[in-house]
C-alpha cells in the first residue's frame, strides 16, 4: 500500500487554508487555544565549556530537576559540522518522492530504522503533521547503512562527522549528570549502557501547514531514551510543559537542546525528569531538527540505582529491559 507523506499533503495544500480533519487536533490540545503567552521563566542555557566544574555540574543538575531540558552552548561541536549535518539532510528531503522511498522503512521490520510516517493515529486519533528519517549514527557494530541516503553524497561524511563529536558532548553529559547527584563521574553512562550506548539520530520534516494554529507537529511525549541531543533549523516550535504551561524553547544559534528521557529518570529513581514536550507547525516555513536519542543497548536491564534508592528512597520504578520498555511504551502497554 503506498503510504501518504505529509510532505505530499502538505505541497497538496500549498495554495488552500484547510488541512484533511485527520491533523485538526482536540481544543485542549490546538497550539494556538494552548500555547502559553503570559510572561515566561526561560529554559535553562549552560555553558559546558565552563572551566568551573562545580558551577557547570550544579547547573546541570539544577536543570534536570526542575526542567528535564535544557540548551548547551561551548560545547565543543564546530559550527560548520552542525550546518553540514543540516545541509545533507535537508537535500535528501528534498529529493523526489520515489527516491526517498528507496530508504522507506520496511514494513514488517521491528526497528525503527528508515525514511516514514507515523502510521497509527495516536490515542486522539489524530495524525502528526510530520515525516522522518531514523537510523543509528553509532557504535559501528550497530550502524545499518542501508537507512543511510546515498543522496546527497556527503550524507554519509556529514552524519559521520556530527557523530564523532557528539561522543564527546554525550560523555561529558553522562558525568555531569552523574556528577551533579554524588555519584562517581563514570555511574550513569555505564548503568545505561557504556561504550554500547546505542545513538539514533531521527530527523523530524515538518513541512509548512496552512493551519498552524490546530495542527501539531509532534503531540506531547516524553522521550524513551536516556538523554536526546537535539540540533533544530531556525524555525521555531519546539515546546516545553512547565508549570502546566506550554511554552516556547527559543532559538538560540549553534545551541544543542538537551532533553532527560526516560531511562535516565527511571535510573536516578525520579530525582531527575523526563521532559513532556511537544511541537508546533509553521505556516510558511519547513521546520527540521535532529534529535539523537542516547539509548541503551536492548537486552540491557535498566532500574533505579542501587546508589540511589534506601528506606527513605524506595524504588519507583520496574527494573527492565530496554526493548520491553520500549515495546511497551511504542504499543501503549502499562510498563
Ligand atoms: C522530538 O521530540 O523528537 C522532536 C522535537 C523537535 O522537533 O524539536
Ligand atoms: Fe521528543
Amino acid at each position: 500500500m503506498e503510504v501518504e507523506r505529509v510532505q505530499a499533503i502538505a505541497s497538496l495544500s500549498l495554495s488552500s487554508d484547510s488541512i484533511p480533519s485527520d491533523f485538526i487536533r482536540p481544543e485542549k490540545e490546538q497550539p494556538a487555544l494552548t500555547t502559553f503567552r503570559g510572561p515566561v521563566p526561560e529554559i535553562p542555557t549552560i555553558d559546558l565549556s565552563d572551566p568551573n566544574e562545580g558551577n557547570r555540574v550544579s547547573l546541570v543538575a539544577k536543570a534536570s530537576r526542575d526542567w528535564g531540558m535544557f540548551q548547551v552552548v561551548n560545547h565543543g561541536i564546530p559550527s560548520e559540522v552542525i550546518s553540514k549535518l543540516q545541509r545533507v539532510g535537508k537535500e535528501f528531503f528534498q529529493l523526489p518522492q520515489e527516491e526517498k522511498e528507496v530508504y522507506a522503512k520496511p514494513p514488517d521490520s521491528k526497528s525503527m530504522e528508515g525514511y516514514g510516517t507515523r502510521l497509527q493515529k495516536d490515542t486522539e486519533g489524530k495524525k502528526s503533521w510530520v515525516d522522518h528519517l531514523f537510523h543509528r549514527i553509532w557504535p559501528p557494530s550497530r550502524i545499518n547503512y542501508q537507512f543511510w541516503p546515498n543522496n546527497p553524497p556527503s550524507y554519509r561524511e556529514g552524519n559521520e562527522e556530527y557523530a564523532k563529536y557528539l561522543r564527546e558532548v554525550a560523555d561529558k553529559l553522562f558525568r555531569d549528570l552523574s556528577l551533579g547527584l554524588g555519584l562517581e563521574g563514570h555511574a550513569l553512562k555505564e548503568a545505561l549502557g557504556g561504550d554500547e550506548v546505542e545513538y539514533m539520530l531521527k530527523i523530524n520534516y515538518y513541512p509548512p501547514c496552512p493551519r498552524p494554529d490546530l495542527a501539531l507537529g509532534l503531540v506531547a511525549h516524553t522521550d524513551l531514551s536516556s538523554i536526546t541531543i537535539l540540533v533544530p533549523n531556525e524555525v521555531p516550535g519546539l515546546q516545553v510543559l512547565k508549570d502546566d504551561h506550554w511554552i516556547d524553547a527559543k532559538h538560540i544559534p549553534n545551541a544543542l537542546i538537551i532533553h532527560i528521557g526516560d531511562q535516565i529518570e527511571i535510573a536516578t529513581n525520579g530525582k531527575y525528569k523526563s521532559v513532556l514536550h511537544r511541537t508546533t507547525v509553521d505556516k510558511e516555513k519547513t521546520r527540521m531538527s535532529w534529535p539523537v536519542f542516547l539509548e541503551p543497548p536492548p537486552e540491557l536491564v535498566v532500574g533505579p540505582l542501587p546508589q540511589l534508592v534506601g528506606p527513605q528512597d524506595p524504588p519507583k520504578y520496574k527494573a527492565k529491559k530496554f526493548k520491553d520498555y520500549s515495546y511497551c511504551k511504542l504499543n501503549k502497554l502499562p510498563q
